[in-house]
């Protein structure tokens, strides 16, 4: 594997999370396989859980981890190909991101949209130039408009939790409040997982916040929570801003999800991937009820990380 930015870059996303199950149950079973290799990890926005699974997930395999908070510590980076750089920005990404390429055998990176500019945005030009320039595997720690590693971890914990063999879990992805506008990347990255790995995948979410039909095709669109959330086997809470009318969200806190409104309609279980705005998202009831997952995602993060970090091993 030579990039993981998206589920197109993963041939069968079942027998990946089986191998990330497999690392969770011998996390030392390949300990040798990173000796003498370094990871970098550079973040442009803040982290908790991708900065430090990653780091714990590489430590296991043997690797070393470089960690740089660009935002605070690099050199304002500029992307524009020709540009007079007389302004703010004081490195090129072709100059640094080569430069991070000979001290590092894999890069990932995380590097949010800006939510001005959809076209700019989707195309996701900081995370292209890297990849062109840095010379070595990449992985996405979430992109413009992607989030893969929270994906296969999100994966990672439905199939572990799932129990029944005879059929196929309903999952729900529903839409949230929140106090500010967020990136469609982690609710677009579930829905392009949980289609490739061939779940019974509903959306709901207010009209208007529609994601780009190229990662729900397949997966039924439902304006009504109510009716979407009915036996709901796995909930899965998250907020984002508009699509269409780019980077705007709205004020709707009747769709926060609460253990009431659930009452008569499902038993499922609740994730979210983290960090929460408790009472606003979701209750804290659900949060912290046996129902909750999310402790469990953030547990996953870690194999989920280790694996593809193996895989990118594996082809140096
Ligand atoms: N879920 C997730 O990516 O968490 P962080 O933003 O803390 O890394």
């Amino acid at each position: 594997m030579r990039k993981f930015t998206s589920v197109k870059d993963v041939p069968d996303v079942l027998s990946l999370s089986d191998e990330a199950l497999a690392l969770k149950n011998a996390p030392f079973s390949q300990e040798g396989l990173g000796k003498h290799k370094t990871l970098g990890l550079i973040f442009m926005n803040p982290s908790l859980r991708t900065r430090i699974s990653s780091q714990k997930a590489a430590t296991s395999l043997g690797m070393e981890v470089m960690v740089l908070n660009v935002d605070k510590e690099g050199w304002a980076l500029e992307f524009r190909e020709g540009a007079i750089m007389n302004g703010t920005t004081v490195e090129h990404v072709k100059d640094a991101a080569a430069a991070m390429g000979r001290y590092c055998d894999i890069i990932g990176i995380r590097c949010f949209p800006g939510l001005q500019n959809r076209e700019e945005d989707y195309a996701e030009i900081i995370l292209n130039q890297f990849i062109r320039y840095a010379g070595v595997p990449v992985i996405s720690l979430e992109s413009a408009t992607l989030h893969p590693l929270q994906s296969l971890a999100d994966l990672i914990t439905i199939r572990e939790t799932w129990k029944e063999s005879g059929r196929k879990p309903k999952v729900v992805l529903t839409w949230a409040p929140h106090i500010k506008a967020l990136p469609q990347a982690v609710a677009n990255s579930f829905a392009e997982w949980m289609l490739a790995a061939g779940m019974d995948l509903s959306i709901t979410h207010p009209p208007g916040m529609e994601l780009k039909e190229d990662f729900t095709r397949g997966a039924r669109i439902i304006h009504h929570q109510d009716e979407a959330l009915q036996d709901a086997d796995f909930i899965y809470v998250k907020n984002w801003s508009s699509y269409q009318d780019y980077g705007h969200t709205l004020h709707q806190p009747e769709w926060m999800l609460t253990e009431e409104k659930l009452r008569h309609s499902s038993l499922g279980k609740i994730m979210h991937c983290l960090p929460v705005r408790r009472n606003v998202e979701l209750s804290d009831e659900l949060l912290d009820s046996a129902r909750s997952l999310v402790i469990s995602q953030a547990d996953n993060r870690i194999w989920a990380a280790q694996v593809v970090l193996k895989k990118m091993l594996d082809n140096l």
